[in-house]
């Protein structure tokens, strides 16, 4: 490639660039690009051009056509200070061989096995709940998913650790998210400032957790047939355990992609059914014919499609990883622009899930557009929750499991409103989360209530996301 010929895109301060109208209102500021440059616009940070893309094709091409050209981007540099080299932030050879290791543990079989913790770690929280409380949703589904993903990968209860944790890998969140925005986000990581002296700290917290779980399974390496024994028992060609410090590296990536991601899909849930009386209604009808009171199983999941649609819908508004980006280490022609290595190109799924030509009506919360026929008429990247290609969420099959049982346990027995004059405003960090997290009211409901609303209603039936390749 010549010479570099970048797309157009708004001229921002002379050194600044756009860097912040970005850090004001990220999605507010991208979402202005998008409608005023384009499907390829460019925005600069300080000396960095960042491509914005938002036609499904280019998406594709970036995820998946031309993802040997990528590596992970500006935000997962700064993520494996805490993450280390696991399975998000590394790159080839080594991703590969940890992805290949890591895949099976997220087979259809092995996620059937998770869905009894899944449900009766939600059914505890369901005894909990008192009739009239107040609760911040935002909370509870972390605790929860965080207690459901130490059982199933580390088969460990780790409820008491979870008010250590979950705090630490806030913190975590936060300082990636808010140094990888600064141009001098490297340089300020090395001062020894308040921030950083708080996430050094959740980091420390959160390795002294970790290590002691590798240093108890190393004491005793009885095959637990989880994803940690996996690690612990793993050996390379010449027969050599994998090093603790790489184990701790899958095992951190797993503990925090694992919780946050699909405890701020279900938050964002409660808060879309709470606002749409008519579609919660048509989900307890259905949980009220599938279940009729029961627990629901793996087995149950399939008859399940309206809460499935209701998920679906729900992370189409709030992707709870709100966007991606990679970095350029070739150069890649897209359209008319040839863009240099060292390029960061991004995709974001929150403008892309709300662009009219293929979301008719986009702010409406419809869960209908999940039919089967409907479907087929989008093109595959209108929607990318869990990203594309060979960096595709490992998690999404345990995601999809964890989010329907989660939604029909719950659902089934408590209503859940928002406390009135509650703000609710998204706030794009790493994860998509309630900036003052969700407060809601809980109210109990009789499984039965609601019969008669599916006549006319029911979905077609289509395979369900969980039989998908
Ligand atoms: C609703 C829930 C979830 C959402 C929306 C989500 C979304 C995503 C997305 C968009 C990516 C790709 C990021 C990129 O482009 O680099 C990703 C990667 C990843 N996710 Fe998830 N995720 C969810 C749940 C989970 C769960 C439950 C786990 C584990 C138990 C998990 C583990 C991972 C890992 C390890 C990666 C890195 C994959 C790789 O690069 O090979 N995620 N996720």
């Amino acid at each position: 490639m010549k010479t570099a010929h970048y797309p157009p895109g708004p001229r921002g301060l002379p050194l600044a660039g756009s860097i912040l109208d970005y850090r004001r209102d990220p999605l507010g500021f991208m979402g202005e690009v998008a409608r005023t440059y384009g499907d390829v616009a460019d925005v600069r940070f300080g000396p960095f051009h960042s491509i914005l893309l938002g036609h499904p094709d280019d998406i594709k091409d970036m995820l998946v056509t031309y993802n040997r050209r990528f590596h992970q981007g500006p935000a997962h540099m700064f993520l494996a200070r805490a993450l280390g080299q696991g399975l998000l932030t590394s790159e080839n050879p080594l991703h590969l061989r940890q992805r290949r290791l890591l895949q099976p543990a997220f087979h259809r079989q092995r996620i059937a096995a998770y869905a009894d913790v899944m449900t009766a770690y939600t059914a505890d929280l369901a005894d909990e709940w008192r009739a009239s409380a107040q609760r911040d949703l935002a909370q509870e589904m972390m605790r929860l998913t965080l207690r459901i993903v130490g059982k199933a990968l580390f088969d460990t209860d780790i409820r008491e650790a979870s008010s250590l944790i979950g705090p630490a890998s806030s913190v975590v969140n936060d300082y990636t998210s808010n140094r990888s925005t600064q141009v001098i986000g490297p340089l300020l990581d090395r001062l020894p400032l308040p921030a950083s002296r708080r996430f050094y700290r959740a980091k420390a917290q959160l390795d002294r957790f970790v290590y002691q779980l590798i240093a108890e399974r190393r004491a005793d390496e009885t095959d637990r047939g989880d994803l940690l024994s996996m690690l612990i028992l793993a050996r390379d060609e010449s027969g050599r355990p994998m090093a603790d410090r790489q184990v701790r590296d899958e095992a951190m990536t797993l503990l925090l992609a694992g919780h946050e991601t699909t405890a701020n899909a279900l938050t964002w849930t409660w808060y879309l059914l709470a606002q749409h009386p008519e579609v919660e209604a048509t989900l307890h009808a259905e949980l009220d014919t599938v279940l009729a009171g029961r627990l629901p199983t793996f087995d149950d999941v399939p008859g399940l499609r309206y809460t499935e649609m209701v998920f679906c819908e729900a992370i189409r508004l709030y992707p709870p990883a709100w966007g991606t980006s990679k970095l350029l280490i070739a150069p890649w022609q897209i359209r008319q622009y040839a863009l240099p290595a060292g390029t960061v190109v991004a995709a974001i799924s929150y403008l892309v899930h709300r662009d009219p030509r293929y979301w008719p009506e986009p702010e409406r919360f419809n869960p209908d557009r999940w039919t089967a026929e409907a479907e087929a008429t989008r093109p595959r990247f209108a929607y990318f929750p869990f990203g594309g290609g060979p960096r595709q969420c490992i998690g999404e099959p345990f995601a999809w499991l964890e989010g329907i049982l989660i939604l029909a346990t719950l659902a089934q027995r408590w209503r859940l409103r928002l406390v009135p004059g509650h703000p609710v405003v998204p706030e794009p960090l790493i994860t998509l989360r309630p900036k003052y997290g969700m407060r809601m009211l809980v109210e109990p409901r009789t499984p039965g209530a609601d019969a008669g609303v599916m006549a006319g209603t029911a979905p077609s039936p289509a395979t369900h996301r969980l039989r998908r390749p």
